[in-house]
């Protein structure tokens, strides 16, 4: 029997997420198309190389391109030509001048490459999206596309962490589609074959329950970040320690341990934007007052950006101007060089207005840090970055950085003081040779 001709999909937008989906879907057997409107993304993809820091991809980009089922391009012509499948995975940031999600991109997928379906098509989209957009996608395809009706959509929300986005691509905890199409499904189904055979959750709902999914999803991590972090200001407050207070709440299986690392809280491409347009949308449905919570979800993050910077002034006598600062850290995350809302870099960027002399190292996110931040000194290496520094902040908890040694750091810093934003580092170690140091939470 001759073999069942092999779907073939293309992705569209090749940043975090589509290139990962791209490489991952060849991966998976299929014969992939990626497409992005930015030339420079596509020639690095093109070549085997991963324009972004994300572990393990550029060994699952290269095995693919090599075996001749993943290929990448700038045309909407050549796609709508080569695919039966169509995953929509553009960004959808924050609006400029709103709390709302800016969805310019996806309708421009939208509108370039609808007028060029002249045959069946599923699209499944992808991207975060305000719940109902999804619906207002698929009559746009099917308003704007010669094949019409013979054109489906369906939204399966992802959920992948940068830094894990390979093993999150290839074995998600469960998959999500809303749909009300048999056809949509059954396409879904076959491209999820060996995820559902292995016992991977495949969860099929409406179109609107689908997009909540993925938006109450990071409500609830954000909510559970800055949860923690509101009882570290209550413990601030009267002398309490809020990591053995999150130790011992841990243990309770109701509650777990993830998500309650108290620190300088959250910040990258998708739970801020997220939860705010959330919220934006709660209120052109009417049900603002169900997601208020969110705004002291947000205004708690907030806060302990702001509570760092205090602590590190408390510490160098109440004023920056004029004095040294080293900060370790510029991407929102270890293992990513994403520095979209970082909130290491806000810190940085506001210390550095208050007059101060701030240099920052990273182990991946330097260029990107360089390009959004020329104001501030960079460094290539940590010892570099805290040279004669009167106060030093870890912000972002890269290994190297819980390892550091302070007997060498304290070598070349100008005072032995340190911010330990993240609670990543011993205190009774750090103390023990000769710094100061304070955490946020902590006695
Ligand atoms: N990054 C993550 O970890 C993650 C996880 C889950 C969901 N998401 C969601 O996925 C979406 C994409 O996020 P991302 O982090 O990959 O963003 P990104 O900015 O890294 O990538 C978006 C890509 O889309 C491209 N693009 C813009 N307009 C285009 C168009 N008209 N046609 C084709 N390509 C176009 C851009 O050039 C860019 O490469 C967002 O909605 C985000 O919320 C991201």
């Amino acid at each position: 029997m001759a073999e069942k001709q092999r779907l073939r999909i293309a992705v569209l937008g090749t940043g975090y997420l589509g290139a990962t989906h791209a490489a991952c879907m060849a991966d998976l057997g299929f014969d992939v198309l990626g497409l992005d409107t930015d030339q420079s993304k596509i020639a690095s993809l093109s070549s085997g190389r991963v324009p972004f820091y994300e572990p393990g991809l550029e060994e699952v980009l290269n095995r693919n391109l090599a075996a001749g089922r993943l290929r990448f391009t700038t045309d909407y012509a050549e796609v709508a030509a080569f695919a039966d499948v169509h995953f929509i995975c553009v960004g959808t940031p924050q609006q400029a001048n709103s709390n709302a999600a800016d969805l310019r991109y996806v309708d421009a997928v939208v509108d370039t490459l609808a007028p060029l379906l002249t045959r069946p098509a599923v699209i499944i989209g992808k991207s975060t999206v305000p719940v109902g957009t999804a619906a207002r996608l698929a009559a746009r395809f099917r308003a704007l596309a010669p094949a019409g009706e013979a054109v489906e959509l369906g939204w399966s929300p992802e959920f992948l962490r940068e830094s894990h986005g390979v093993e999150d691509t290839l074995n998600p905890n469960r998959i999500v589609l809303g749909t009300d199409s048999p056809r949509v499904e059954q396409v879904m189904r076959e491209i999820c074959a060996s995820q559902i055979e292995r016992g991977i959750p495949f969860l099929v709902t409406d179109l609107q329950t689908a997009e909540l999914v993925k938006v109450s999803a990071n409500a609830f991590l954000a909510t559970k970040i800055s949860f923690i972090n509101a009882m570290a200001e209550v413990c601030e407050a009267v002398g309490a320690d809020v990591i053995q207070l999150a130790k011992a709440l841990s243990y309770d299986d109701r509650i777990g341990g993830k998500f309650l690392g108290p620190g300088l809280g959250f910040g990258g491409g998708c739970l801020p934007k997220d939860i705010r347009a959330f919220m934006a949308r709660a209120d052109e449905l009417g049900v603002e007052s169900a997601l208020s919570f969110l705004r002291e979800v947000d205004a708690i993050n907030q806060r302990r950006r702001a509570r760092t910077i205090d602590i590190a002034r408390g510490l160098i006598g109440g004023s920056f101007a004029g004095r040294t600062v080293g900060v370790l850290g510029a991407s929102f995350k270890p293992n990513s060089d994403d520095i979209r809302d970082s909130p290491a870099l806000d810190v940085a960027a506001t210390i550095n207005s208050l007059g101060a002399r701030v240099t920052v190292y990273d182990p991946e996110a330097l260029e990107n840090a360089k390009r959004a931040y020329p104001q501030l000194n960079f460094a290539h290496t940590m010892l570099e970055a805290v040279r004669d520094a009167e106060v030093v902040l870890l912000l972002t908890e890269w290994a190297e950085f819980r390892d550091a040694d302070p007997d060498e750091l304290g070598k070349v810093v100008a005072e032995k003081r340190i911010v330990d934003g993240r609670n990543a580092l011993d205190p009774d170690y750090w103390r023990s040779r000769g710094w100061t140091y304070r955490a946020l939470g902590r006695p």
